[in-house]
């Protein structure tokens, strides 16, 4: 599927930003096994994903793409899988919402990428998902470095749901976040 981006990080390494691809199978679940094992600001904290569940996640979500009803960008530093971003509509009478997230692996963090590819996946869902008009997120409250990057890309609190998640042995809250599309 298409590239949507090719450029350099900072630090000078091959930075390529496309849709995902059946063959992206081992890298992904690589890539989502260990996120959890980090225990990062996403739902797995640990938990192992089997190589079958994460081949039918990728086999839905590439046909969701098809059918417009989600938007993926997989993000390659040098070749490897470095970060994921989607906005994956809702269904019946909220199926003008799009639900957004964002992972980057470790090493691809604080460079500018995780912007980068928010933008990009943002302007792609305006151009596929005809009909989206609300993008909404839900965040850690104590994940301050993706608050910063979701207010500075004009994300606004809607509300709190008080001690919604549970991580690292601490109830926090989730802030709920929109954007309207013009
Ligand atoms: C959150 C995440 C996607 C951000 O991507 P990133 O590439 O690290 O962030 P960027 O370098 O593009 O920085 C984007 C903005 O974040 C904020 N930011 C970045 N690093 C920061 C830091 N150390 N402290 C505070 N704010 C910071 C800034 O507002 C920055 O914008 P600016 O550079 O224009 O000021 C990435 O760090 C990540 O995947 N983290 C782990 C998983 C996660 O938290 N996912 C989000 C779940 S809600």
């Amino acid at each position: 599927m298409k590239v949507i981006h090719r450029g350099k990080t900072k630090t000078g390494k091959d930075l390529i930003i496309r849709y995902p691809q059946p063959k992206d199978l081992l890298s992904v679940w690589r890539y989502f096994n260990q996120l959890s094992a980090e225990k990062t600001f996403i739902t797995f904290q640990g938990e192992k994903i089997s190589k079958k569940t994460e081949a039918d996640w990728l086999d839905k979500n590439i046909k969701n793409i098809r059918q417009k009803k989600c938007v993926f960008l997989f993000v390659f530093i040098d070749g490897k899988l470095s970060g994921i971003s989607d906005i994956t509509l809702k269904e019946r009478v909220s199926k003008h919402i799009g639900s957004f997230g964002i992972t980057l692996s470790p090493e691809a963090r604080g460079q500018g990428v995780g912007k980068l590819l928010m933008k990009l996946v943002i302007s792609e869902s305006k151009k596929r998902l005809p009909g989206l008009k609300i993008i909404i997120l839900g965040c850690f409250a104590n994940n301050e470095v993706a608050l910063n990057l979701y207010k500075s890309l004009g994300f606004t609190e809607y509300g709190r749901l008080p001690k919604a998640l549970f991580r690292k042995n601490t109830y926090v809250d989730e802030v709920l976040m929109h954007q309207t599309i013009e």
